[in-house]
């Protein structure tokens, strides 16, 4: 892979991925989304995976889709490539992915970490959706995810007239969730990852399945999966595992069957 960084902590079950073209600012061009799709379900497919941890630099966690690469374009090309239908994979990982942005995390930088579950980020990063400004609007998810997330009417600023918002801003509409200093952004978002991958993994992608049904149906239907999820967290040896830590005063042991 050129442009994805991969590590894996097989100890503590979490796998790390550095988006790396720090020449462009991390501009996601095809090839990086294609590389990050395959590593996404690669890590999906390995057990001994349980928390993915997605980031790129201080400078910049993605700058948006590569503009050099789109700007000659026809709209025809723009269907028979649909770019971004290699981002369908993240939304399909059943596994957490949290993403820990620095810097620049505008139009697709700022779709991509909207699209991972949550988002801890450096007191320098700046969230924004700038494709008015050259013209296009956004096209991975932003006008859903970013007006799901902090609202209607900031969405709609962001979204009309391409203005950045800081972290701390970002923090306060819910878009994130939580802001460190630069040198800790990475670390914070690690130690988030550690606490959910010490959980049983079979609960863990349940209730993020759960979660997730929310953006995409209403209350009774959402309630009912839900309700159908907790039932099946019972079939997993976790549960017997959890409840009866529980009861011993122990910690549990989860192995994720
Ligand atoms: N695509 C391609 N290249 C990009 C890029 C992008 N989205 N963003 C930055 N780069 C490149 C620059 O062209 C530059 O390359 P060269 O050195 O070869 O000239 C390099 O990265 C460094 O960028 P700058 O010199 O511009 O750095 P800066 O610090 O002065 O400015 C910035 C930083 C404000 C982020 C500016 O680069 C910028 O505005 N980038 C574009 C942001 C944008 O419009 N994103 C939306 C893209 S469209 C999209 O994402 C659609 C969608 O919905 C998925």
């Amino acid at each position: 892979m050129e442009f994805i960084k991969l590590n894996i902590s097989y100890k503590k079950h979490i796998a790390l991925i550095t988006l790396n073209r720090p020449k462009e600012l991390n501009a996601l061009n095809l090839q990086l989304m294609g590389e990050l799709r395959d590593t996404l379900k690669a890590l999906d497919d390995n057990d001994e995976v349980r928390v993915i941890v997605l980031t790129g630099n201080e400078k910049a966690f993605a700058a948006g889709a590569d503009i050099k690469q789109m700007a000659g374009k026809t709209a025809i090309d723009m269907l028979n490539v649909d770019q971004f239908s290699t981002w369908d994979q993240i939304k399909k990982t059943k596994k957490p992915i949290i993403a820990a942005v620095s810097g620049f995390a505008l139009g697709g930088g700022c779709e991509l970490a909207m699209t991972c579950d949550m988002i801890v980020a450096s007191e320098s990063a700046k969230f924004g959706q700038p494709e008015i400004k050259i013209g296009v609007m956004p096209g991975a998810g932003g006008t859903q995810r970013l007006t799901r997330a902090i609202g209607k009417a900031k969405a709609m600023e962001m979204v009309l007239t391409g203005k950045f918002i800081g972290a701390e801003e970002a923090e306060k509409y819910g878009l994130i969730n939580k802001v460190v200093p630069v040198e800790m952004y990475l670390d914070a978002a690690i130690e988030l990852a550690e606490q959910i991958a010490e959980l049983s993994p079979v609960a863990v992608k349940l209730a993020k399945e759960s979660v997730n049904r929310t953006f995409e149906t209403h209350l009774d239907e959402g309630l009912h999966f839900e309700r159908k999820n907790f039932y099946l967290t019972f079939a997993s040896e976790d549960q017997t595992e959890g409840m009866n830590a529980f009861i011993d005063k122990r910690k549990p042991e989860f192995k994720g069957k």
